[in-house]
């Protein structure tokens, strides 16, 4: 099967992003999309100064016509950002029979109708994933999963910079200025952070997303917007004392007075699933008769969850085109599963209350290599309840130990054993 080939504008973080992942993911890339996805120019106005695009075998150049123009390239990926010249070099890539990626909210808030006209026209595919939540799949789920709802609310939490600043001047009572100072150190604010904190992103974010999902032209300027510069440390506290949390909420609702869409920080109950959205993360919060409440969370930026998503939509794009129907496995392989594992455990011992039970079991335990991290016993009539949280320990050899434990004469129950699952956790 023909490679796909990709032209790319801008190699900065997000298209730097996707040039590691497709010399990452190559093999595998290939093994399930049946094709090779291949870029064959990169135009960038600063190619000079960047040290990764020298020595490749793709062409590389300041001049935007080696992809626009080029005869080989299928698909353009636009990761320059900005209105301008974004805009005419997406019209010209369609003009020119290529399909589109790109990642551009600003393009796509504010001139998404003509671009997809456009691509209407000349029969080509535009792939929009990565412009709102990064690696989350908004998009997606509105155009292909929720095809046949009727959505009546959103809400996102759609701008990580702003998300992490709240949640710091909340958990850690600290002041705006403090905590995007430390945004800013971690890379999670620009230098010059008035776009997002501004609200202004979640507002082409939200255009984008109620577009979609009322089915309905919505620009930028359709939404009401207020920032989160005013908030202050008190706010959380008083927010908190009420039950609730602070949170930079893009609203869309679909009322009978007509759609409701707003950018601003909103105070929500404490148990809902959007006040657990912490730090840098991305939410977003659905309502639909049909489907029900639903929510995606994660990582909405950076380098490589953006260019995921990126890449999502090429993928997309090079299985259309082929034609061909998806494979269920890209392979034959039987999956060789592990056999043990090491885990944490909460084991509780239904026991007598004697002197040296706790000794006997200990002991088992140890001449199992498992060691204890911390024991309780609750007071009460025989038999008793122990509970004890052992270190890491091999699975094998607890299931050994508990074996020998449960014939104890001691022991009066089965004893409960319980794997602590710490997510991220090696
Ligand atoms: N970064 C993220 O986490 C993220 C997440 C979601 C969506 N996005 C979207 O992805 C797009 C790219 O973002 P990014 O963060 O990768 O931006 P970036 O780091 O600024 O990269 C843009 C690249 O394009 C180059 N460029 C800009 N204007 C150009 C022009 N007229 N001609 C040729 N090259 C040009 C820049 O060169 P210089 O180095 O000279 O500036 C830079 O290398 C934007 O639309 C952004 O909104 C980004």
């Amino acid at each position: 099967m023909k490679d796909l080939k990709i032209g790319l504008l801008g190699a900065g973080t997000v298209g730097g992003g996707l040039i590691e992942l497709l010399e990452n993911r190559q093999q595998a890339l290939q093994k399930r999309i049946g094709r090779n996805l291949r870029i064959v120019a990169v135009a960038d106005r600063s190619y000079a100064r960047k040290a990764f695009l020298q020595g490749k075998s793709f062409k590389v150049s300041d001049d935007a016509s080696i992809v626009l123009e080029n005869p080989e390239v299928d698909v353009v990926v636009e990761l320059i950002g900005g209105l301008d010249p974004s805009r005419q070099w997406v019209l010209q890539a369609l003009a020119n029979g290529k399909h589109v990626v790109t990642a551009n909210k600003a393009l796509l808030a504010n001139h998404g109708q003509e671009i997809f006209e456009e691509a209407r026209k000349a029969r080509k595919e535009i792939g929009l994933e990565a412009a709102v939540a990064g690696a989350l799949p908004v998009i997606r789920n509105l155009r292909r999963v929720w095809i046949g709802s009727e959505i009546q609310e959103m809400f996102g939490i759609l701008n990580g910079t702003c998300n992490f600043i709240i949640t710091r001047m909340q958990k850690e009572d600290m002041p705006y200025e403090q905590a995007l100072a430390i945004a800013q150190e971690k890379g999670f604010a620009e230098a010059d952070p008035t776009f997002d904190v501004s609200g202004r992103d979640a507002a082409q974010k939200l255009a984008i997303l109620s577009s979609l999902a009322f089915d309905h032209l919505v620009q930028e300027t359709d939404i009401r917007v207020e920032g989160i510069t005013e908030l202050s440390p008190l706010d959380h506290a008083m927010a908190m004392r009420m039950g609730r949390v602070i949170r930079l909420l893009a609203v869309a609702k679909r009322k009978s007075d007509g759609y409701h869409l707003r950018v601003h920080p909103a105070l929500i109950d404490a148990n809902h699933l959007l006040s657990s959205v912490e730090e840098e993360n991305n939410a977003l919060f659905t309502n639909d008769p049909y489907s029900g409440p639903t929510m995606i969370v994660g990582r909405g930026a950076g380098a490589h969850p953006t260019a995921s998503a990126v890449l999502g939509d090429i993928a997309a794009i090079a299985r259309s085109e082929d034609g061909s129907p998806e494979v269920w496995l890209s392979g034959t392989e039987k999956l060789q599963c592990a056999t043990d594992a090491w885990y944490r455990f909460y084991l509780r011992f239904r026991t007598l209350d004697r002197a040296g039970v706790l000794a006997s079991i200990s002991r088992v335990l140890a001449d199992h290599d498992i060691s204890i991290a911390s024991m309780h016993q609750e007071e009460g009539s025989e038999p008793v309840d122990v509970v004890i949280l052992t270190h890491d320990a091999r699975e094998s050899n607890l299931a050994h130990a508990l074996e020998l434990i449960n014939k104890m004469d001691i022991i009066r129950a089965p004893t409960v054993a319980l794997r602590l699952e710490e997510p991220g956790r090696d």
